[in-house]
């Protein structure tokens, strides 16, 4: 079936109730087709305005230079998050999101990890060059009440900003929606803008229903990726950051969201980007109007604080058509943050040095590799399906679709011949954009997720440094748990 009588046979016969995309929270004046529910029945919202708190930092328990040890647990708990009665989160730790996991280049690393869930689950590292076996991937559940430890070393030259997250095969958006996250700053050796103030913003977002806990997927979330209209920053709804005029801040993005992209904007205030997934880039990159970051992805961005002492600005995401199926697209800009200037007088900018790293180019490929994205629709039961696939594959536990050799350079092609973006993720390893359909990338940077809008292609280059398997997805939670996801055995 094609996709436009596809989308018309979806609109003879709904099939969600349309209430939960009319509860999208698009403020006062947004105009939206769609019958609002009753307000009454609305579900609240968190209070806004609140200071942007510092997430705390998980305890390192060892005394040892280059070592970090630390206890991570899952569990079910309530959370006063709306007015009017608790919200019963998944979390680590108990931290909405889960705290810090700060740690330096080179560190030896061991988490205990207790999952107090009713069902299996695993520990993903986002990013991190982990031994396949400490991936905490699709295939390594940890049962429900179940332990264990993961170890793994920072290499002596990373650092950035990274993620945890859960990866149970199926079960990571759910597990995703009901709060199972939390970030990973890797500090690298020497650190050229430690001079800096700075914030981890870490960007998830959630819908709740009208008894204030998280609402079920709908058929629309499982085809489109779930967005929830809820857009958190560090757990909260809209928080205000205090800076001063003159001031430049560091800010660590992490975008958490399953389905979620985020179109950042400062009005009035140029972007500067320093930092990709993987860490710095050579040279700052200035005078950026915006910066969209996909799914899974993270970016560093240094914003001189050019306002009026007394103002205010907001830090949004401004709207974002990604070819959804069955939920509305995006039309207005989304509130993230209010950064609120002092009063006190303008401070002198500092200056940022022209060299931030050295990031050698991974030269010419020993192998190419082509992933085809893919949608399929089909009735099943009754009901409209579609099926996002890689190479028009299914993931299926076990089938290896590649193989590699440790140390050598692969080049892969992504083309995207389905009508919707999917960000693309590569687990155990950084790699290098080289081209965008066809056209040189200029910007060098290490990465781990990379959005391919629909017919582009996107060529990148990566090495693997350790044997085992790893897989690859989109980082559309929805998308890759109905197995929009492949394997690459990496041998010796
Ligand atoms: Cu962030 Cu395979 O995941
Ligand atoms: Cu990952
Ligand atoms: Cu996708």
């Amino acid at each position: 079936m094609q996709r436009r009588h596809f989308l018309a046979a979806l609109a003879a016969a709904p099939l969600y109730p349309l209430a939960s995309r009319a509860m999208e929270d698009h403020g006062p004046h947004a105009g939206h087709a769609m019958p609002a529910a009753a307000p009454s029945r609305r579900p609240a919202l968190p209070p806004t305005g609140q200071p942007l708190r510092e997430l705390p930092q998980l305890q390192n328990q060892s005394t040892a230079a280059g070592e970090f040890r630390a206890s991570l647990s899952a569990a079910a708990g309530r959370h006063a998050l709306l007015p009017g009665g608790d919200t019963t989160l998944w979390t680590y730790n108990n931290g909405v999101p889960g705290p810090v996991l700060a740690l330096s280049a080179g560190d030896k690393v061991a988490i205990a990890f207790d999952n107090r869930l009713a069902e299996a689950t695993t520990m993903h590292w986002h990013g991190l060059p982990v031994p396949p076996e400490q991936d905490g991937g699709p295939g390594q559940e940890v049962a429900a009440g179940g332990r264990r430890e993961y170890a793994y070393a920072i290499p002596a030259d990373w650092g950035g900003t990274f993620w945890y997250h859960p990866h149970p095969h199926g079960h990571t958006a759910r597990q995703a929606a009901m709060g199972l996250a939390g970030p990973i700053v890797i500090r690298p050796r020497a650190d050229p803008l430690a001079h800096l103030p700075e914030r981890l913003l870490f960007v998830t977002d959630q819908r709740f229903d009208r008894h204030n806990q998280v609402a079920a997927h709908t058929d629309a979330d499982w085809m489109d990726g779930r967005e929830g209209e809820v857009v958190l920053v560090n757990g909260q709804y809209r928080p205000v950051l205090e800076v001063g005029a003159g001031e430049a801040w560091r800010l660590q993005l992490v975008n958490a969201c399953a389905a979620r992209y985020l179109r950042l904007q400062l009005p009035g205030h140029p972007l500067t980007l320093v930092a990709t997934d993987g860490g710095y880039l050579e040279k700052p990159l200035t005078g950026l109007a915006e910066l969209l970051l996909a799914p899974g992805e993270r970016a560093e961005l240094v914003v001189t604080m050019r306002g009026e002492p007394g103002s205010s600005v907001m830090l949004q995401s401004l709207p974002y058509v990604r070819g959804k199926m069955m939920s509305a697209e995006q039309t207005v800009a989304v509130p993230l943050l209010t950064l609120r200037y002092r009063a006190t007088t303008r401070v002198a900018t500092p200056a940022l040095p022209d060299r931030l790293a050295r990031i050698e180019p991974l030269g010419a490929p020993a192998v190419t590799r082509r992933v085809e994205m893919s949608e399929v629709m089909r009735m099943s039961g009754g009901r409209h399906r579609v099926d996002f696939l890689l190479n028009g594959k299914t993931f299926e536990m076990g089938r290896v679709d590649f193989v590699g050799k440790v140390g050598q350079v692969e080049e892969w092609q992504l083309v995207n011949r389905s009508d919707m973006d999917h960000p693309f993720h590569l687990h155990g390893t950084r790699f290098q954009v080289v081209a965008r359909d066809g056209r040189a990338e200029v910007l060098l940077a290490w990465r781990d997720t990379v959005n391919v809008r629909p017919n582009q292609t996107v060529t990148l280059r990566c090495r693997f440094d350790t044997p085992g398997e790893r897989v690859f997805h989109c980082h559309v939670l929805e998308h890759e748990d109905q197995g929009m996801m492949g394997l690459l055995d990496v041998r010796a």
